[in-house]
């Protein structure tokens, strides 16, 4: 059984991690198996929004495998970091909107993962951390960069230090997700998230993506010069023109995909 399922329902792909007995850690051919599956889904003109989720019922991700980590010495240990960071960056790259649907555990590498993701909804009843400093490590997969960028330094660092877990009502209070279902309802929470993003212009979401996410890297002068690049770019678009022309004639724009 792969490590990784990817399901197709029409313009949403779906990609479970599937090692549910080890609450579908990661280990390295996971990782890689992840990333060849995000850059597949990212080239397919077909796919709208890329849903992330855990096999189960009780994980997301609980972390990177830890199997893997006890034997590493330094140089496996920054070559296992940068794996996972590829991967990671990978997803934030993605021209297609992401979702991390954090049906259980979201630790460590499955916190970092569901950062990744440009939203975020967890279950009722998840627990999101970072527990690496109890492993005498830190995190390595991204998350001292991305948590204090979503939350902010001093809540990012509670999460970094203390290494304790918050439940998804407290992870929804600090901005950590954008929101919390039952988990039984978890699932049709996030399609109805992605049928709104998916009903938009893919071009527009893709170029709307990348000047937020290229745009958190820069001073205010560059990012809002980058932003009116972009805004030219969209104007060029056959695209453009029918989202335009479907409003001037009240009816629903006809997205070209293909
Ligand atoms: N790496 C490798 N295996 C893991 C794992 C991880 N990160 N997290 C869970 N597992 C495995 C357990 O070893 C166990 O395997 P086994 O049945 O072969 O012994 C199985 O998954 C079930 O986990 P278990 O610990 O028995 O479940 P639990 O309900 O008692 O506890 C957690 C759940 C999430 C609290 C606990 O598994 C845990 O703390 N996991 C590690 C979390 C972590 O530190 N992640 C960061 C890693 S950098």
């Amino acid at each position: 059984m792969s490590s990784v399922l990817v399901a197709r329902e029409g313009h949403l792909a779906v990609l479970t991690v599937n090692r549910p007995d080890k609450l579908n850690a990661l280990d390295n051919d996971t990782i890689r198996a992840l990333h060849r599956a995000v850059d597949e889904l990212s080239a397919d003109a077909g796919v709208g929004v890329i849903v992330l989720t855990g096999a189960g019922e009780k994980a997301f991700v609980a972390g990177a495998d830890i199997s893997v980590l006890a034997k590493q010495g330094v140089l496996e240990g920054r070559a296992n970091s940068v794996l996972g960071q590829r991967l990671m960056q990978a997803l934030e790259d993605s021209p297609k909107p992401t979702i991390a649907a954090v049906n259980g555990f979201a630790l460590g590498g499955g916190l970092e993962l569901a950062l990744a993701c440009d939203l975020r909804f967890a279950a009722a009843g998840a627990k999101l951390g970072l527990p690496e400093v109890s492993l005498g490590i830190l995190p390595g997969y991204g998350g001292t960069q991305r948590l204090p960028r979503l939350v902010g330094m001093g809540m990012a660092l509670q999460l970094i230090l203390t290494g304790d877990p918050i439940p998804a009502e407290e992870a929804l209070r600090i901005g950590l997700v954008n929101g919390v279902f039952p988990l039984a309802e978890l699932m049709e929470g996030v399609r109805k998230v992605a049928a709104r993003i998916v009903s938009r212009g893919p071009t527009a979401l893709a170029l709307a993506k990348e000047a937020a996410r290229r745009g958190a890297a820069l001073g205010l002068a560059e990012g809002l010069a980058l932003e009116s690049d972009l805004f030219g770019l969209a104007s060029s678009t056959a695209e453009m023109k029918e989202g335009m022309q479907a409003f001037l004639e009240k009816r629903k724009p006809g997205w070209l995909r293909t």
